[in-house]
């Protein structure tokens, strides 16, 4: 019986999903040609907003100056009290786009390569699905809108602190995010521990500068940077356990500017990856030891500074159970699949340490995704069939979750 009414509400929602997926696409376009970088959202901020109000939702009084937060309230018959948040994230980033299509991005340097016109699009659609059957949603839906998710700290991290879930107080959030490499149709899911913690590195090695025919009389900064280089590669290999995945990676290096002069100083940054944060904090430690050690046993001195990013982003166990369930349900338990843990980062994850909640992977991919189509990539193209699926699927997870 009851297995039999969610079948029907499935149903009711592929049709509406099918129905609207033109305004979903005119709606991902428009975004697309507009990318606005973090903090700037400005444009984008109207657009959703006109677009619900529209839908006669009325968006709640912002807490930042970007971003848009709304309610639907639902009218069902038997509430639970239960609220699910959706979040979508709006920001492009600053790149300039490569596409051949009709509706590549009309800003020099900005694009939206990461997919966030798609999401936002997405839950515009879901916002629609879910005000039409109000009627049949046992709680309130929140809305999140959210900006900034490319640049730390991020958007995700004001609204919290500016008392979003205070305030409203979700029993669940979900969110999802674009991938090419998995194949549209279908959702990936992974539990517990997915997206990496994120620390930003930066070394300052200086010694003392002179001539390149006299080192005895000069502290090179250069060698010590390319033993420190060597010298942190160990604490992945010799501090991290073996089961734990780490990135440790020294992305720039910047020093000199002459064959035949020893610089005084030499800059490096790159990035640190964990997947929890006690490791994090014994590698933090270990690096600032590692790094100030090998520059002093060279003669040199080195700044550590540590920028902190996002945390690892837990996907709670028992939603993403559920998660499985309702997103089978609705697309057939065939196109539900794992993921494994993935080492790039997102400021959902701040959401996650609040409220229990997921994040799953959306497929965008097509067979012949191989070659550059991928995130944050200037030809990056995801398949709009995916605006379908996506915003059906939110507005199903959310009236499922409203209940169980
Ligand atoms: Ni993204």
């Amino acid at each position: 019986m009851v297995t039999n009414h969610y079948a029907v509400l499935a149903e009711q929602i592929r049709d509406r999903a099918a129905q609207i997926y033109p305004e979903v696409i005119a709606l991902r376009r428009d975004i697309h040609l507009h990318p606005e970088l973090s903090y700037q959202e400005v444009r984008t901020t109207a657009l959703i907003t006109d677009y619900l109000i529209g839908l006669g939702i009325t968006p709640e009084p912002p807490l930042l100056e970007t971003g848009v937060i709304a309610l639907i309230r639902g009218t069902g018959s038997s509430r639970t009290g239960r609220l699910v948040a959706l979040r979508a994230d709006i920001d492009a980033l600053p790149l300039q786009e490569e596409n051949q299509h009709s509706f590549c991005s009309l800003e020099s340097g900005k694009m939206h390569a990461c997919g966030h016109d798609m999401h936002t699009a997405m839950l515009l659609g879901a916002a629609k699905i879910l005000s039409e059957i109000k009627d049949q949603l046992q709680g309130d839906v929140l809305l999140i809108f959210q900006p900034a998710e490319e640049i730390a700290p991020g958007g995700a991290k004001p609204y919290l602190d500016a008392g979003l879930f205070k305030h409203f107080n979700p029993t669940v959030i979900i969110g999802q995010h674009c991938f090419p490499n998995v194949p549209t149709g279908k959702v990936a899911m992974c539990k517990g521990s997915f997206m990496a913690a994120t620390d930003e590195l930066y070394f300052t090695v200086t010694g003392q500068g002179g001539h390149a025919s006299a080192p005895h009389k000069a502290a090179d900064p250069v060698l010590a940077a390319a033993h420190i280089i060597t010298a942190v590669q160990h604490l992945v290999s010799r501090v991290v356990p073996p089961h734990q995945p780490a990135v440790v990676s020294i992305a720039s290096i910047h020093g000199g500017h002459a064959p035949n002069v020893i610089p005084r100083q030499v800059t490096m940054s790159g990035t640190m990856r964990t997947m929890n944060e006690d490791l994090r904090s014994l590698l933090q430690e270990k690096l600032h030891q590692t790094v100030t050690n090998v520059a002093a046993g060279l003669g040199t001195q080195a700044e550590v500074e540590i920028r902190k990013g996002y945390p690892v982003l837990y996907n709670d166990p028992a939603v993403t159970d559920k998660a499985e369930i309702f997103c089978g349900e609705y697309l057939g338990s065939e196109n539900v699949i794992q993921s494994e843990p993935i080492m790039t980062a997102e400021d959902f994850a701040y959401y996650l340490q609040e409220c229990p909640g997921t994040f799953w992977q959306i497929g965008t991919g097509t067979p012949e995704d191989d070659k550059g189509n991928t995130l944050h990539s200037p030809t990056f193209n995801p398949e709009e069939r995916a605006l379908e699926i996506g915003s059906g699927l939110l507005a199903y997870a959310a009236g499922r979750l409203l209940v169980i």
